[in-house]
């Protein structure tokens, strides 16, 4: 595979253990705004750090996500029809690969609509969309998307997500049904699970588990977080489990003790930032050329070279080629393929296929 490829497909299923949160809040192109994702930068602001990726569309991205935040992005490119239009179906790339370029999208995504009466102009669409965006080693990210009238079954989703995955989608993104054991092994590349419908948060979470246990390689979820009553402590949870091999009892405790910290400390959750917190002009903690904690030439905090602190080559705590705790090769907690304590396919602790621990 192209290396501009591998490196951004890296970016969304991280390396280390092979899984993906993905946050979506693309919800807006076909379904306006969205309850609790009217104000898409209130929605975004406070769960971007404890997600892998963002997908969103290029709207949103420009006006809700700061440009300066790290979060790699995958980029909705299609749309063309409304939750009032005649035909949910009908959908064009409407983002071109350019744009997706500009705003440094890590993927496009886009939808396919397989037995609609658009499955052709879907489908055809996500094959040019791979033509193209391969181009410039982009991958492509396909959602088999599901008319009302539809079954959800493994049958229709697996025929769905092979189509994808046939066109040349790099990821499948679908729904989680029963014996979605199947849906995964007949599609060679990884899937990732759309949340649906927002849930009692302890269904969210057993369906996250159910879904990694059966291979998936993550989640792009969105309403079963931002429509919770407690998005941060739900995507906690959510992460638990992708990333920390959580069970669905262990996560829902974890959601059950964030919520209650959040009730007993309601000022510093839900404050609004107050003036004196803004990094303006009149904020005296504002890191400026007066502010004696700015980290200056004369800051001894500052991580310069005087700096005994500083991660250089005489520090012994750096993490370097001759130092023990470095993550490197040789280190055997290093979460590396080798590592038998790696939360990968072959890890009898994590929630995967083969673990009958729940
Ligand atoms: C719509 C999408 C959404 O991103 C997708 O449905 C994920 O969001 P949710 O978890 O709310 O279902 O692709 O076509």
């Amino acid at each position: 595979m192209d290396w501009g490829i591998r490196n951004r497909l890296s970016r969304i299923i991280l390396r280390n253990d092979n899984r993906a949160l993905m946050l979506a809040v693309d919800h807006g192109y076909f379904l306006g705004p969205t309850e609790k994702l009217e104000v898409p930068k209130k929605t975004i602001a406070p769960l971007l750090k404890y997600c892998d990726s963002l997908m969103t569309t290029r709207g949103v991205q420009r006006t809700s996500v700061d440009p300066t935040y790290p979060i790699p992005i995958v980029l909705r490119v299609s749309g063309g029809s409304s939750i009032i239009g005649e035909d949910l179906s009908n959908e064009e790339i409407t983002t071109s690969i350019k744009e997706a370029i500009r705003l440094n999208a890590c993927a496009v995504a886009m939808s396919i609509f397989v037995g609609s009466k658009n499955e052709k102009q879907t489908v055809v669409n996500l094959g040019k969309l791979v033509n193209e965006a391969e181009e410039y080693g982009i991958p492509v990210l396909a959602v088999t998307a599901v008319g009302k009238e539809m079954a959800r079954d493994a049958r229709y989703l697996s025929l769905a997500c092979r189509i994808a995955a046939e066109q040349g989608a790099h990821i499948v993104k679908t729904y989680y049904c029963d014996d979605f054991e199947k849906v995964v092994q007949s599609c060679p590349v990884p899937i990732i699970i759309a949340g649906g419908k927002k849930l009692p948060e302890k269904d969210a979470l057993k369906l996250t588990y159910d879904a990694l246990k059966a291979g998936a390689s993550g989640v792009d979820m969105g309403r079963n977080i931002w429509q919770s009553e407690n998005p941060v402590p739900m995507i906690k949870a959510v992460r638990a489990i992708v990333h920390q091999n959580y069970n669905v009892d262990e996560a829902w405790k974890l959601y059950i003790k964030l919520c209650n910290e959040k009730k007993s400390k309601p000022q510093k959750q839900n404050q609004v930032k107050s003036k004196s917190d803004r990094p303006n002009a009149n904020n005296k903690n504002r890191p400026s050329a007066n502010n004696k904690n700015r980290p200056s030439a004369n800051n001894k905090n500052r991580p310069n070279a005087n700096n005994k602190n500083r991660p250089n080559a005489n520090n012994k705590n750096r993490p370097s080629a001759n130092n023990k705790n470095r993550p490197s090769a040789n280190n055997k907690n290093r979460p590396s393929a080798n590592n038998k304590n790696r939360p990968s396919a072959n890890n009898k602790n994590r929630p995967s296929a083969n673990n009958k621990k729940n």
